[in-house]
């Protein structure tokens, strides 16, 4: 049977359009989500946007708009991205959808029959920004600002709903004690772990105030707070809580035949009730480093409230900043949807994902660098690229077809030894989710083929009819070794992968990487058209 995987990003804020640091948790998402269908796992990929909250009905009021227009502006936005940007999700949950509104009720409602919520009031500081309840102790350390937007904490006083988080501690710490890899990277869990034993006060989980959200069973004139409903759109999005009421069907979109370079629309399927059986736990969240906490305390400990089980890991990447300064419009180095729409073009769709992936150790922050983008295109161009390319000349030229190779000499040994171990090595590194290496493994081995064909000197055998045995062999190593690079860079070069292999004769569609690494490049394949994967670029 299909081991079931599920991978989800956070769901995002549409109060304003989405950039660079949105992209980048998606499509690291996208290239997990890849290799664990092309690994032949039956694999799920939720994404979403976070609608309610303070932070909506500002801006809303701002342009004129209510919530639920601004939402619907900006989540086709959103949409209209990951489309350009070939996202392969399985749904996209909204948590204005009636599906999720009816699970989170449901959930509150579980939530109160365990005796885990009680009416009180709340005095405080909250971050509007981060929507964000802040002690007095971190207010003060802060100058009574947002840790995170610079911008003044604002002072709440009012009653509220509370959940009983404090009574879960317990429980969360010894999860996250007995469970190493529950937060990764292993520098974010030393933060949480050192942030937990400095106490926590039961969770405000309600506002009088606000009338954009999701009603309080039983008190609607409280609005639940945006974190306890937006954690839920990873359970809710699989159906939980749908029972409670008649939940809108959603469609969700068919990945199961992979590979796939995704550039058509997936066809519908019916939805499944079993989602929430089959999928939950979540095999990971990814998230950005900022949200670590309401992931890995509040969201266990709802979850412990409900009697389900914590997500197996949340895993928090670094951020970006761009030409090491953070990203702002005014400093005009916000990597916005358009920059990134520019750089596709002249890099392609591939040449970018390449660049995003390969940019620090997965959970490092990074750097947007126009000249690294440049770099890295010219990497794939001058590795991976010329590679498949000299392969493409002298196979035609010298043999018509792949030739079988003859007698092995230790050279050929030792590159047949880094192809055999390419898929184990890449998927410890899609294990361990080392974003970077799953990118540059490949690229590894293709740099490897370039130095076994200077060595062996193909160009020279072919002069000489007393080595044509040799050059058989070189041919043929040299051509299983750029296939197997070809295959495992699927997941991260979906369109150019697929189309280096199809110039070595290969159609991947449908085929698992099992099944594709297993079988090597048949003696006697005719190759097609070898036109460069990776064309260098004009120069200005
Ligand atoms: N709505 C909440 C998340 C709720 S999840 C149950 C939220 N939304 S957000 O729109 O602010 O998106 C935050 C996420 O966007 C980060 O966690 C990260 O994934 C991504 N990024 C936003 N800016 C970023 C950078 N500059 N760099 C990298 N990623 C960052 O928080």
């Amino acid at each position: 049977m299909n081991q079931p995987f599920y991978i989800t990003t956070p769901i995002y804020y549409p109060n304003g359009e989405p950039h660079l640091g949105h992209a980048y948790t998606t499509l690291c998402a996208d290239v997990v989500a890849r290799y664990h269908r092309l690994a032949g796992d039956d694999t799920f990929f939720l994404t979403g946007t976070d609608e309610h909250g303070i932070k909506m009905v500002k801006t809303a009021a701002e342009r004129g708009v209510s919530p639920q227009q601004l939402a619907d502006q900006n989540v086709a936005v959103f949409e209209n991205l990951w489309k350009e940007l070939q996202i392969t999700h399985d749904d996209f949950i909204r948590t204005s959808s009636d599906r999720h509104k009816t699970g989170v009720q449901a959930i509150v409602q579980k939530m109160i029959a365990n005796g885990d919520i009680y009416k009180g009031a709340y005095q405080g500081w909250y971050d509007e920004g981060q929507e964000e309840f802040v002690t007095e102790t971190e207010a003060k350390t802060t100058e009574y600002k947002s840790a995170i937007s610079g911008r003044p904490l604002v002072r709440y006083s009012e009653p509220t709903y509370f959940f009983s988080l404090k009574k879960y501690i317990p429980r969360v710490q010894e999860h996250i004690q007995k469970n190493p890899t529950f937060i990764q990277p292993e520098s974010r869990r030393n933060e949480v772990i050192s942030k937990l034993n400095q106490g926590v006060e039961d969770l405000s989980i309600s506002r009088a105030t606000l009338k954009w959200g999701i009603p309080m069973p039983h008190d609607p004139d409280h609005v639940l707070y945006v974190w306890i409903d937006a954690l839920s759109n990873y359970i809710t999005a699989l159906g939980y809580g749908a029972e409670h009421a008649g939940a809108e069907r959603r469609e969700l979109r068919d990945h199961s035949a992979a590979p796939d370079s995704s550039s058509t629309p997936h066809p519908p399927t019916s939805p499944s009730p079993n989602l929430f059986e089959k999928y939950w736990p979540a095999n990971v969240h990814l998230i950005g480093k900022e949200i670590m906490w309401f992931h890995v305390v509040y969201w266990p400990a709802m979850l412990f409230s409900l009697g389900l089980e914590p997500p197996k890991q949340v895993y928090a990447h670094g951020w970006w900043t761009a030409e090491g300064k953070k990203m702002s419009k005014s400093m005009g180095n916000f990597i916005d949807a358009d920059r990134l729409r520019a750089a596709i073009a002249k890099y392609g769709l591939d040449g970018v994902r390449y660049y995003l992936f390969r940019a620090a150790p997965f959970g490092n922050d990074l750097d947007w660098k126009d000249d690294e983008l440049a770099a890295a295109h010219n990497e794939l161009a001058n590795v991976i690229g010329n590679c498949l390319n000299r392969i493409m000349t002298m196979v035609p030229k010298y043999r018509g077809t792949l030739p079988a190779a003859a007698e092995l000499h230790d050279i050929d040994r030792a590159l047949i030894e880094k192809i055999q171990k390419l898929p184990t090595d890449l998927a410890s590194a899609y294990q361990r989710l080392e974003l970077q290496q799953c990118a540059l493994l490949p690229i590894e081995l293709a740099r490897a083929t370039n130095g076994y064909i200077e060595a062996t000197a193909p160009f020279k055998l072919a002069k000489d009819p007393a080595q044509a045995a040799r050059l058989d062999t070189v041919l043929n190593i040299a051509a299983q070794a750029v296939y197997a690079s070809l295959v495992a860079l699927l997941p991260v070069l979906p369109d150019k992968a697929a189309a280096g292999l199809a110039q070595m004769g290969i159609d991947v569609a449908g085929k698992t990487l099992p099944h594709l690494f297993a079988t090597p490049l048949p003696t006697g394949t005719q190759f097609g058209q070898g036109t460069p994967l990776f064309p260098r670029l004009e120069a200005k």
